[in-house]
């Protein structure tokens, strides 16, 4: 019998060749912002996913934090993703452009000449951050979006949006997980702000929702999906109250139900309340998707037991490029290689071996 993560989906208008999912996955190949053939050639390997998300995603030139990530603002942008979106439809599989601003996480070597670091408020993260011009550096000080500023940010997200449709893609994912700015307003920790912006739970979820209304009236909201990660402190976030964040997310997962987006997918960790998890997925009538940790087994379990429409996988599908014949055929998995996860040019990137070239070598 065909294992289920293999098997057809299909709900509401989102229908997929199986329910096996690449996660995004940062890997810091795009020269100059700009997707090329080598990133058509990484995805295009990846295509036995029914659906791939890729790398975040800078909406605009602020949201560039990391080194060599991708930005879909710009002509040459587009042109580049059209050949990624080219090569995963040639594979009959879908892919949706996660939307990442970083925020405070980043560092201004990392951004165009005169654009500096964002947050929801004047907060600097502690920790460091790769730069290609000087290593390792403390994250950069932020400063804090004006109302306006937060206003003309939601903007960027919705022409980002549109330029993702214009290169081909299925849909986009708003990152609104792992730290970055849109769970930075979440953060009462991080998120000071006495604007609309801040404040009560409500206030400070309002620019998540606007996010995905807004983008999801200008797209259709059957191509807009979320990804969040309740309970984590990823990015330097200070935990809140579990009642307080358990509330954020029902709340979230309740207005995006209305919204009637079309997934929600969650990055779980260890502190995760397995509660609210299924409380959200309760509320929430769209594709839940789960990450983290998965192996074929447990993604199998996730599925048969309820708790996920679809299950994705980052590292495993990085080192495995023909990740669903090995779980077809029950075979092992290669591991990924550490030292080559952000460095750009082909190795470690487009060389893992699939099962037929090891059969033949
Ligand atoms: C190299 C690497 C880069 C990542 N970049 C992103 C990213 O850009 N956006 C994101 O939401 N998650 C990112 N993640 C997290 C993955 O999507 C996923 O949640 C994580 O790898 C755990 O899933 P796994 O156990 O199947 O690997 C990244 C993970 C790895 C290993």
């Amino acid at each position: 019998m065909k294992n289920i993560i293999l098997s057809a989906y299909s709900k509401k208008a989102f229908h997929l060749k199986n329910r096996l999912v690449m996660a995004p996955m940062t890997r810091s190949r795009a020269i100059n912002n700009i997707p090329n053939n080598l990133m058509a050639e990484y995805y295009g390997q990846r295509t036995g996913a029914g659906l791939i998300i890729t790398e975040g995603t800078a909406p605009a030139p602020e949201a560039l934090g990391y080194p060599r990530i991708p930005g879909i603002f710009s002509q040459p942008q587009i042109d580049g993703w059209k050949k990624v979106t080219d090569a995963v439809h040639a594979g009959n599989s879908k892919i949706f452009l996660q939307l990442m601003h970083t925020g405070r996480i980043g560092h201004d070597d990392n951004l165009p000449d005169g654009v500096h670091l964002v947050g929801a408020s004047a907060i600097k993260a502690a920790g460091q951050i790769h730069t290609d011009t000087k290593g390792l550096q403390d994250h950069s000080q932020p400063t804090a979006l004006t109302t306006q500023g937060v206003k003309d940010m939601i903007n960027q997200y919705v022409i980002a949006a549109q330029n993702a449709i214009a290169a081909g893609f299925d849909g986009v994912e708003l990152h609104a997980a792992n730290g970055y700015l849109p769970e930075q307003f979440l953060n009462p920790n991080v998120n000071t702000r006495t604007d609309e912006y801040g404040g009560s739970i409500q206030a400070r979820a309002k620019l998540i929702l606007e996010l995905a209304e807004k983008v999801a009236d200008s797209i259709g909201n059957d191509k807009v999906g979320i990804r969040f990660s309740p309970y984590s402190n990823l990015g330097d976030l200070q935990p809140y109250a579990p009642a307080e964040i358990h509330e954020t997310y029902l709340y979230l997962a309740k207005e995006l139900d209305k919204m009637g987006i079309t997934y929600i997918h969650i990055s779980i960790n260890p502190q995760a309340v397995k509660q609210t998890l299924d409380e959200m997925r309760a509320s929430f009538t769209g594709t839940f998707i789960l990450c983290n940790g998965h192996t074929p087994e447990t993604a199998l379990t996730a599925l048969v037991n309820g708790s996920a429409d679809l299950v994705a996988f980052g590292r495993s599908f990085l080192a495995n490029p023909d990740l669903a014949e090995r779980i077809a055929g029950n075979e092992p998995l290669n591991q990924p290689d550490f030292t080559t996860l952000y460095t750009p040019g082909a190795k470690g990137y487009t060389d893992y071996p699939t099962l037929k070239l090891t059969a033949v070598s």
